[in-house]
């Protein structure tokens, strides 16, 4: 099944997503000469709205967050707009929204960027009004459930009026450039993957820090908690594509296949070998900013960063440990995956007295998007008495070295591979499933335990005993 679609339908069109990204992305790719000329694109959520009103709001959504530079052809992209007003919790107003698409000739592409208590009405109202045929394909926006179970009965919901090769699971981080050169860099090098395994790795290392806080999320992020929002989905990708064992080719069977086998031989966590947070108040470059729950404005067992020591069972990674970490109001944003390599096993420097340091490979997936390669090297003199060794690094910039690339929205790609029907950076559903399965362990074992979170000064990395959880085995979170 491939077709290019000629419609896109999008759920939640007047929402946060929408404006901030996803018709931001559409207008840049209409920009970039990447949507087909016939697709037309319909807008639909609760609020009522002409389809010039729409088109209003399109174009102050574009002009706030989308530079100037990509917005050229903005207006013919506004002319692709409509919009019909919906209540999704009821199928009366479906046949209207079907009447609105019209007959695609070449296919439907429908985007759900709603609520996921509205996923099985929404499924359930589609069906009705003919909008789940074979030339249907259905994007679902996060969350996909709070757990194993509720997962499960969206994913049955939707299995009900959709095949597993028309639903595309959307995980955001899938769609950056950096996390797809994660690939590019194992698979498309030769130096890596031999020593790509627990005789050369130590530790490795994912972070991913925010410094924004609740922002307008209240009700859904105090319902979900750092684990849930962010390791679940980008931080279990992350680790996957680190992982996983080379595909046979760059297809979606083969690289979601790899993924999974990875997901599955994920070890349940121990107690002991998670810490959970909760920001109090603190300063974030220099700015003083409220506590957790002063924003949410009562008391909350939530978690707001969890740090985990996970191990991944099987030939090539045993024994070395995935040390994650993820919170919000942390001193930066930075999102990078750290390569610990064992220390050299004989040094033949150690009688002239210089030491030396283990290799380490980090690589910047966002704001910097770069590789950085520590390797020993002598420091340059005549020491009459022996050598000098100190680490030096071997960076590479990805905006220099790709410098005129155009900086692009995650979204751009994943709306992209929708419209024209390619599923290899979107989550299958034995994947999300094995994600929620090991997450649903670790909040048994919080429960278990009664673990509630230790607090953390805004701007700091977090609880101190997350450094510990790393220090108690020797190791140090980078850049601490
Ligand atoms: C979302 C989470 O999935 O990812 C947010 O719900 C988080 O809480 C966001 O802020 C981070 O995305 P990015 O692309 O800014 O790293």
């Amino acid at each position: 099944m491939n077709f290019t679609a000629d419609r896109l339908l999008l759920f939640g069109a007047t929402g946060d997503l929408a404006q901030r990204m996803l018709l931001p992305s559409l207008c840049a790719l209409d920009h970039d000469g990447l949507l087909d000329p016939e697709l037309k694109i319909v807008g639909t959520a609760r609020s009522d709205m002409s389809d010039a009103e729409f088109r209003n709001f399109a174009r102050a959504a574009l002009e706030k967050y989308l530079p100037a530079g990509r917005r050229g052809g903005m207006a013919d992209f506004l002319n692709r707009l409509s919009y019909q007003p919906l209540d999704a919790t009821t199928i009366e107003g479906f046949d209207e929204l079907a009447k609105k698409v019209g007959k695609p000739q070449k296919g439907l592409a429908i985007f759900l960027s709603t609520a996921p208590s509205l996923f099985e009405p929404t499924i359930a109202g589609l069906q009705s009004a003919g909008l789940a045929g074979a030339n249907v394909r259905i994007g679902l926006e996060k969350p996909l459930g709070t757990s194993l179970e509720t997962s499960e009965e969206i994913n049955d919901a939707v299995a009900s009026a959709f095949s597993e090769d028309r639903i595309f699971r959307i995980d955001h981080y899938l769609g950056k450039e950096t996390v797809q050169n994660l690939l590019a860099l194992r698979f498309a090098n030769i130096m890596f993957e031999p020593i790509w395994n627990s005789n050369y790795i130590e530790h490795v290392q994912i972070t991913v820090a925010e410094t924004v806080g609740l922002e307008s999320r209240v009700a859904y992020y105090d319902d979900s908690g750092a684990l849930r929002d962010m390791v679940q989905n980008h931080m279990l990708q992350l680790l996957a594509l680190v992982a996983m064992e080379p595909p046979t080719s760059f297809d979606s069977t083969a690289v979601r296949d790899e993924k999974v086998k990875v997901l599955r031989a994920l070890r349940p966590v121990k107690d002991g070998e998670t810490v959970t947070g909760q920001y109090r108040a603190g300063a974030i470059a220099g700015k003083s900013v409220p506590g957790y729950d002063e924003e949410l404005g009562k008391d909350s067992d939530t978690e707001t960063f969890v740090a985990i020591k996970a191990h991944v069972d099987n030939w090539r990674w045993n024994g070395v440990p995935f040390y994650l970490r993820t919170g919000k109001r942390l001193p930066e944003r930075v999102t990078e995956v750290v390569i610990q390599f064992r220390p050299i096993p004989f040094s033949i420097f150690e009688g002239k007295g210089a030491k030396t340091q283990p290799n380490r490979l980090v690589i910047g997936i966002q704001p910097e998007e770069n590789v950085h390669l520590s390797l020993m090297a002598k420091v340059p003199g005549l020491d009459r008495e022996g050598i000098r060794l100190r680490p030096v690094p071997l960076d590479i910039s990805m905006p220099d070295a790709f410098a005129g690339a155009v900086k692009r929205i995650a979204y751009e790609r994943l709306l992209l591979d929708l419209i024209v029907g390619d599923q290899t950076l979107f989550v299958r559903r034995d994947e999300v499933e094995a994600q929620w399965e090991w997450i649903d362990g670790i909040r048994a074992e919080w429960t278990a335990e009664a673990q509630t979170p230790k607090t953390y000064a805004a701007g700091t990395w977090g609880p101190s005993a997350a450094i510990a959880l790393a220090e108690r085995d020797g190791v140090t979170w980078h850049d601490e």
